[in-house]
This record gives C-alpha cells, structure tokens and sequence, in this order.
C-alpha cells in the first residue's frame, strides 16, 4: 500500500460505479421524471465536489520534483511485463474518475473511440491509437494515486495558467513559490518545443514513452497530449510550442471528440472486435508489453 498519502488523498473518488450502484440500492427510483430529475442532479453535485476535491489534491502535489520522481520511478519499464491482452484484462477493472459522464468500462471506452474512428474511415494507426490512448492507467496496477494517474495535464517548471482547471488550488502547489519555476517560462525558453517541456504526471506521458518507438508521430502526440486540455482546447501554451508541436496539435484536436464523445448507439461487441485489433495491436506493438 502506498503509505505516502492518506487514503482520502490517495483516492478522492474511488469505486465511484460501486457508490453509484449503491446509491441506486438505497434509493431506487419509483416513477416520476421529476424525482429522476432531482436524484440525478444531486448525483452530478456530489460527483461534481469529488472531483472539485480530487483537482484540489492534484493541483497541490504536481510539481517539477514530483515528475522527476515519478518518472525515474516508472520510465525504466522494470516493474511487470503483461501480454498485450493481459493488460486489457486488467485495465478493465478500471473506473476513470476523471470523466464524469462515462459509466462505461474502460474496454467499452476504447473501442467506442477506436470504433468511432474506423467508421469515420482514418487509417489503422489512427483506429489502433484510439484502442490504446488509456492504456496507461495501468498505473493504477502499482498503486499510484488517482491524481498521479487521470485528469487534466500541464506543463510544469513553468506558471500554471489560469486556463487550467481549478487553477485557484495551484496556490498550494509549492512551485507557485518558487521563482525557479513560477515565471512565464520558467526553466524552459520560448518556443523551446514540448519535447522539452515536462508534463504533469500521468497516462499519457507514461504510454507515450512505452510506444514512441512504434507508431507514427501524430499517434505519438495524440497519446502524450491528449489530456492537454489547457492547450487543445484553450490554447494556454503556445508560448512553449515549436512550429511541429502546432502541426502535431491538429491531430490531438481531431483526437478529442472521439475520446470524449464516442457513444455509439449499439456498444461495440467486445468478443467479436477482439480477432480485428488482435491483427491490428500485433502490427505495430511488441506482442508482451514491458511496465
Ligand atoms: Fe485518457
Ligand atoms: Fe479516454
């Protein structure tokens, strides 16, 4: 167990489907629209302070040093060596408590995203990106922290912007303290190109270094930026960016919808998918995964 935080720290939201389910228990629904109405809105205020309160205790413990820890801790792939399939099995024990409008599972997740991008017709590897993009929330497996894991990226050795989430919690963080890492810039220098930037820890950064060296760049930049949500979507960084960081970007953009939004009407059969990215995962990825 990781004795670093409290459980409460560690996992501000944990089991939230469990929770759910038996919230549901306890007070099932009996007829009218109205009182659905109100028992799911009291759902989404609930829901809403637990992730109020997880970006708290993430805003506070991402700092520069943190990354370095975790990235000693975790980029020298010596942990566990899983089958691709392996892997998925596990990561479907997952809920991800950074996205409160999925009560998928994390399998159903990444082939409504991968689905959605085959039907949109985009080649394999843009399909195969999709199927793997949360790949790295196998972090949970050696029990890191929920924050250390999901939620929103950003650049840190640097100011937090204001674009970020809650960025009123960076306050707590003690490298807004810090007149090494609190300027415009910080340790890094105009247009220095995110390659050189460090990133807020988490799955896309931890997938990205297990895959570099397998897909093509815009699959690599949709992995590591996808929860870059204060520059796709805010465009907070520029500042930092080089002029092939803004080509890449195009594609985090086109990624995003897929990842947030792909709900097909009918959820796509798993067991017959399988054999399809099978073929697929096997043309680009090592068949046993090093963590
Ligand atoms: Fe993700
Ligand atoms: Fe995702």
């Amino acid at each position: 167990m990781n004795d670093l935080y409290t459980n409460e720290e560690h996992s501000p939201l944990k089991d939230i489907e469990d929770w759910e389910a038996d919230l549901k228990d306890r007070y099932p629904d009996t007829d009218a629209e109205k009182s659905k109405e109100e028992y799911r809105n009291y759902l989404d205020s609930e829901r809403q302070e637990m992730v109020k309160n997880f970006y708290k205790i993430n805003h506070q413990h991402q700092t520069f040093e943190f990354v370095q820890e975790k990235e000693k801790e975790f980029l020298q792939f010596n942990k566990k060596e899983m089958a691709f399939w392996e892997a998925v099995d596990f990561l479907n024990t997952l809920v991800d408590d950074s996205d409160p409008d999925t009560d998928l599972d994390q399998l159903q997740h990444l082939l409504q995203t991968s689905e959605a991008i085959r039907a949109d017709g985009h080649p394999d590897w843009f399909v195969l990106t999709g199927f793997i993009h949360d790949f790295g929330k196998v972090l949970c497996l050696f029990d890191e922290p929920q924050w250390a894991v999901v939620g929103d990226t950003f650049p840190v050795g640097c100011a937090f912007s204001d674009k970020i989430v809650f960025p009123e919690f960076f306050e707590l963080n003690p490298d807004s303290q810090n007149p090494l890492y609190n300027t415009k810039y910080g340790v890094y220098t105009p247009n220095c190109g995110l390659d050189q930037v460090k990133m807020s820890w988490g799955h896309d950064e931890y997938l990205y270094q297990m895959v570099k060296d397998h897909l093509p760049e815009p699959a690599l930049y949709m992995i590591r930026y996808h929860s870059f949500y204060s520059q796709h979507r805010e465009n907070a960084y520029e500042h930092l960016m080089n002029e092939k960081d803004k080509e890449m970007f195009e594609w985090v953009k086109k990624f995003n919808p897929y990842d947030l939004y792909s709900k097909l009407p009918t959820p796509p059969d798993a067991k017959a998918l399988k054999p399809y990215y099978q073929e697929l995962v096997a043309k680009y990825l090592p068949s046993v995964l090093k963590f």
